[in-house]
């Protein structure tokens, strides 16, 4: 540096050296703070929620001049598969769908999800007097007479995630799920309906 010209050489290497150092343990503390961020992510692991929904009981069903009452009952199934994280669910609401149209919807209670456990929502939502869309209607009297409906379901909720005492704020949480099978009788079940999982 040209400021530097006119001083003895054994200061100038001192000045030199002296950046130098800062330099150097400005790097380190970088790469110490993506070490650290990298290790608390891997030992975090985050993965995805997962839900899974069984099969729908229908009863008092009537579809008069396109208007519908039903009764849905059926249970979602939600797995927290993280190994450190934990998740608290709140303003949790279900909807049944069928044909793009939302027929019922319900509200499940708030719940908190241990990591690597499950819980097990069990909802009843109820359509009442919903006035269908005329091809909505006609397709759903068709599959009623084949005894199964196909219907799909979607939850919405607010979670928050914790991390040791670290809690993060709310986020939007979506899932969908279908085909779900919906059954008007209970003297057999088919089995579940995975779903897919946005947040
Ligand atoms: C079905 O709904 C119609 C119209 O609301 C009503 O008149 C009828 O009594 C209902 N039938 C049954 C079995 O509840
Ligand atoms: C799983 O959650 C239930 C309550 O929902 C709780 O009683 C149980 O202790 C939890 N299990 C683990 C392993 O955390």
């Amino acid at each position: 540096m040209a400021t530097n010209q006119g001083q003895p050489p054994r200061q100038r290497r001192g000045r030199l050296g002296l950046a130098k150092m800062a330099a150097l343990i400005l790097l380190s503390l970088i790469v110490l703070v993506g070490v650290a961020v990298f290790i608390i992510w891997l030992a975090i692991h985050p993965r995805r929620l997962v839900f899974t929904v069984g099969d729908a009981f229908i009863d008092h069903y009537n579809l008069t001049r396109d208007h519908l009452d039903a009764r849905f009952d059926f249970s979602i199934r939600a797995y927290n598969p993280n190994r450190r994280m934990s998740v608290y669910y709140d303003d949790i609401h279900v909807t049944v769908e069928y044909d793009d149209q939302d027929l019922a919807s319900s509200v499940a209670d708030p719940f908190f999800l241990s990591h690597k456990n499950e819980t097990k929502l069990h909802v009843v939502p109820q359509a009442q007097d919903v006035a269908l869309a005329r091809r909505v209607s006609r397709n759903l009297r068709l599959e009623r007479t084949s005894g199964v409906v196909q219907i799909k379901v979607r939850l919405q909720a607010k979670v928050r995630f914790k991390v040791g005492i670290w809690k993060s704020r709310h986020r939007k949480l979506k899932v969908y799920c279908g085909p779900v099978l919906g059954l008007f009788s209970r003297a057999r079940t088919f089995g579940t309906s995975d779903c897919d999982v946005e947040i």
